[in-house]
């Protein structure tokens, strides 16, 4: 019988209320067991409102005993329910000691405390606090931490959480206590516990005012080597928060630690990051380019958010963007200094095109700062992480860089431990900088994909160019009324004969604008929205000829790799119109891609983007109804027409590029992309088989093999089989390395992806308990594998919801993710809709669905 709708409570952001009570100090203790972990808490509390009883949080907790001021408090004196404890008389102030029992063990969710292999851990944020002991678990509630932690000295050599370390001692029975002391004052989420046994990779860093800082890397055991660039990482991200925003750490030690067994990328602790080992590991051998570029934006995010989440941090959760958009975009800042800033941004705008606008499109459309929840987990989305990011961006581009880094002084300063709001943050940007923001506000309220319509016109009696902005936002499922909003657009005037540029920003704020310029020279061309200057969408009518022109000539490298996009998505959108495949290139773009793999100088990085179709996903988002099959056809005849008209500056690209041996620097790693999406094409042609061959032959690294063997995949090559087979036979005991496996397995665009999942199942290293095996098969096989995935049939869909039906009892937060493709049934022609509808009931008829997927199915279907 499905769970009745009413235990599923919907909260609002617009029901917050300051808490009863208050908890000022926590002093915890862990008697460390795989079963019966027993956690004592002596809280210190203090009113805030009178005549409220105390009402705690507390989920799947085993209460043994509760104490106010010393005095044992008798069970006629609470309530419990399966998620509080509410005390009705307490004084004002007090000492409130309560004993609970905990099953690290049983814990799949791996929200709160686990084990997961040999390893204690905790993950607290959003609401997984409460899972350890009762408490006020809510991120406006900051209290100063000491954790004592008591476990078997052999097999958990290493106790940590928050802070530095006090006290260590072990009795005559090997059993070691240490202590750890939190100076800061943080709300529960920031909580952490590490138990286990762990390399260390040790370094320091002095910071600006001359502090030492000792780093501390706890990774598997022989896997130190593989720590070093992440170790690094941090050192530069560290360096760089002092130079770009003067932010610097603050405390004495800063630790990391690397665990097989995690639900997201990493976790921002005080003082004790906690990650995927996916996003700390890596060596030449095992990552790939990607892989090291990932590394150090997330090392990089979670060092950000000592300062922007931790020492100023969340009133509520609804605010989540004010944390999570905010670091998003020092990260991004940052990747662009460490690495290629065209490509840093490329790939953010890929994200917006794809996930975030699929996911404004669809029932689970939300505003960056949502106005409300069933299951916090749920709201860790693209539109809060990565268009809150662009929100950020915007009022950089609005602001200035030197107005928009006062205002996060201010903001930081004014708000130095306290938990704020979104609301906070917009006053203390519009206080320093002097400009009135209260239109732009509406970005945080607002969900929806904006729609901008530009036209333009010229007058050459009177030299005067009149541009013409438009904007629309469609009602989403969540709101149906939208207002103007304030829209940045950078744009870009390209005169021919002179080879001259022009850069202005104009700011929209009306729903329809005139901008004019007088005195000025035809431009042949436009860049509208350069730099992708707001998270919209973008509709101009330019030539072919235009479009080229921005491709080949516009000053920014974003822009020319977006008209080269737009270029393929109009001529994509005419065949489709008029049911044309077969129909010749155009020869202009031929021409134009023939110059670009004739450049040495260029740049290799940007070449390779230029030389890229657009991807599935981001040409689904322009249709309404998505034409899954001639989207898919179009595409890959387009590759193969490339191939075969650029054959031969193809392969000569190809081999004037090798690199070896293997470093990780923005040079290299550009000319192994370039060298690779010549592959890419290159393995369309008859007899390429070799080259790929040879390239996994002397490959002496895994972006060039992994490169070379998803080439042969994509072309269909027969022979790829045997490559895939000696890959995972070499690599069947590398976790890491039988991830990529997994995908690629799940990649395969024929019929043959089934029970090519289905004997990876059986690998030894697969386990339905580890998140990533999980994802590396089936978030692969939904969404980077839109052949099998979306067929007609049905097969795809009901694959995934099997496994969506197996993980949702054991782990509700993955279940929840994996389902997100299915949400989108809508956007489908009659027969996908009825299959990928079919599923959804299905998963709702489940006896004991989550939180998570309930909301998230029955918003879809509702
Ligand atoms: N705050 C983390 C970040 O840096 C996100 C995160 C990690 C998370 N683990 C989680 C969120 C578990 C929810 C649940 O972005
Ligand atoms: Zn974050």
């Amino acid at each position: 019988m499905p769970t009745s709708v009413a235990t599923r409570t919907v909260k609002h952001r617009t029901d917050y209320k300051t808490p009863a009570f208050t908890i000022s100090h926590v002093d915890l203790c862990f008697e460390l067991d795989a079963k019966a972990t027993i956690v004592t808490s002596v809280m210190q509390v203090l009113r805030q409102t009178a005549n409220q009883p105390l009402r705690l949080d507390g989920v799947m907790l085993t209460l043994l005993s509760v104490e106010i001021d010393g005095k044992e408090v008798s069970a006629d004196k609470w309530q419990q329910t399966t998620d509080s404890l509410t005390l009705n008389q307490v004084p004002d102030q007090f000492e409130l000691r309560i004993v609970t029992q905990i099953s690290p063990q049983d814990n799949t969710a791996l929200e709160g405390l686990y084990l997961a292999e040999n390893t204690f851990c905790t993950q607290c944020e959003a609401e997984g606090f409460r899972r350890i002991t009762y408490f006020l678990d809510r991120p406006d509630v900051l209290a100063v931490y000491s954790s004592t932690i008591i476990a078997d000295n052999s097999r958990y050599p290493y106790l940590l959480s928050n802070g530095n370390k006090v006290a260590d001692s072990i009795n005559d029975q090997g059993i070691r206590t240490v202590k750890w002391q939190d100076p800061f004052p943080k709300p529960s989420y920031l909580f952490a516990l590490v138990a286990g046994d762990f390399d260390l990779v040790a370094d320091s860093f002095i910071t600006q005012s001359g502090r030492n800082v000792s780093l501390e890397l706890y990774v598997d055991k022989g896997a130190a080597a593989r720590g070093d660039f992440a170790i690094q990482a941090l050192k530069r991200a560290m360096r760089w928060d002092e130079q770009r925003f003067n932010l610097e750490y603050d405390l004495d030690v800063y630790m990391v630690v690397a665990v097989d067994f995690f639900n997201m990328g990493a976790m921002e602790n005080k003082g004790l990051n906690v990650f995927n080992s996916k996003y700390v590991l890596a060596d030449a051998a095992t990552a790939t380019d990607k892989d090291f570029f990932n590394i150090e934006s997330i090392i990089g995010h979670e060092y950000f958010h000592n300062w922007t989440g931790n020492r100023v941090t969340c009133r509520d959760w609804f605010q989540l963007s004010l944390k999570e958009g905010l670091t998003v975009f020092r990260d991004q800042e940052f990747s662009a200094d460490m690495a290629s800033d065209t490509l840093t941004r490329i790939e953010a705008i890929k994200v917006m095109r794809t996930a975030q606008f699929a996911e404004d499109a669809s029932p689970m459309a939300h505003p960056i700062r949502p106005e409300h929840v069933v299951e916090m987990n749920n709201f860790y989305t693209v539109t809060v992480y990565d268009k809150g990011a662009e929100v950020i961006r915007m009022l950089q581009t609005i602001l200035g860089k030197d107005a928009f880094a006062a205002g996060l002084a201010l903001y930081l300063q004014r708000h130095d431990g306290q938990a704020v709001t979104c609301d906070d943050f917009i006053q203390a940007m519009q206080d320093a900088a002097g400009v009135d923001l209260s239109q732009f506000r509406l970005w945080y309220s607002q969900s929806g994909t904006p729609e901008l319509t530009a036209t333009q016109q010229y007058d050459a009696s009177t030299k005067k160019l009149t541009l013409t902005l438009t904007q629309h936002t469609a009602a989403t499922a969540d709101q149906a009324i939208k207002q103007d909003l304030h829209i940045p657009v950078a744009i870009e005037f390209l005169f021919g004969q002179q080879h001259a540029k022009q850069q202005h920003l104009l700011d929209l704020t009306a729903n329809q604008q005139q901008f004019i310029f007088n005195n000025i020279a035809q431009p042949d061309a436009i860049v509208w929205l350069a730099h992708f200057s707001a998270p919209v969408k973008l509709k101009v009518d330019y030539t072919d000829t235009q479009l080229l022109q921005i491709a080949a000539k516009a000053s920014d490298g974003v822009a020319r790799w977006d008209a080269m996009q737009q270029f393929w998505a109009k001529l994509i959108a005419a065949r489709l119109q008029d049911n044309n495949v077969k129909q010749a290139l155009p020869t202009a773009v031929i021409q134009l891609m023939q110059q670009l793999l004739t450049q040495p100088q260029a740049d290799a990085a940007l070449t390779a983007e230029l030389l890229a179709l657009p991807d599935f996903d981001t040409l689904a988002e322009q249709y309404q109804q998505i034409p899954v099959q001639q989207i898919l056809t179009l595409l890959r005849q387009l590759k193969i027409d490339l191939a075969h008209a650029l054959a031969e500056p193809l392969l000569q690209c190809y081999n004037r590029l090798a690199v070896t041996p293997y470093q990780y620097t923005e040079q290299d790693v550009a000319t192994r992309s370039l060298r690779n999406r010549c592959l890419h094409y290159l393995a369309e042609l008859a007899d390429s088989t070799a080259l790929i061959a040879q390239q996994i032959s002397q490959a002496d690294n895994m972006t060039d093999s992994l490169a070379a063997l998803i080439a042969s995949q994509q072309a269909q090559h027969v022979d790829f089989a045997a490559l895939i087979s000696s890959f995972a036979t070499k690599w069947q005991d590398d976790a890491h390395v039988m991830d990529k496996c997994f995908s690629l397995v799940a990649t395969d665009p024929t019929e043959q992806v089934f029970a090519g999942i289905d004997n990876m199942l059986q690998h030894k290293l697969f386990s339905w308990k580890n998140p990533n095996r999980v994802r590396a098969l089936f978030s692969a096989f939904s969404m980077r594998n839109p052949e099998q995935f979306h067929r007609l049939d049905g097969k795809g869909y009901q694959l995934l919801a099997d496994v969506v039906a197996k993980m949702d009892p054991l782990n509700p937060q993955i279940s929840a993710r994996l389902i997100t493709p299915l949400l989108s049934w809508r956007r489908f022609d009659s027969v996908r809709q009825q299959a990928m509808q079919n599923c959804l009931t299905r998963l709702l008829e489940l006896p004991k669905l989550s939180n998570d997927l309930y909301e998230k199915v029955s918003k879809s279907i509702g």
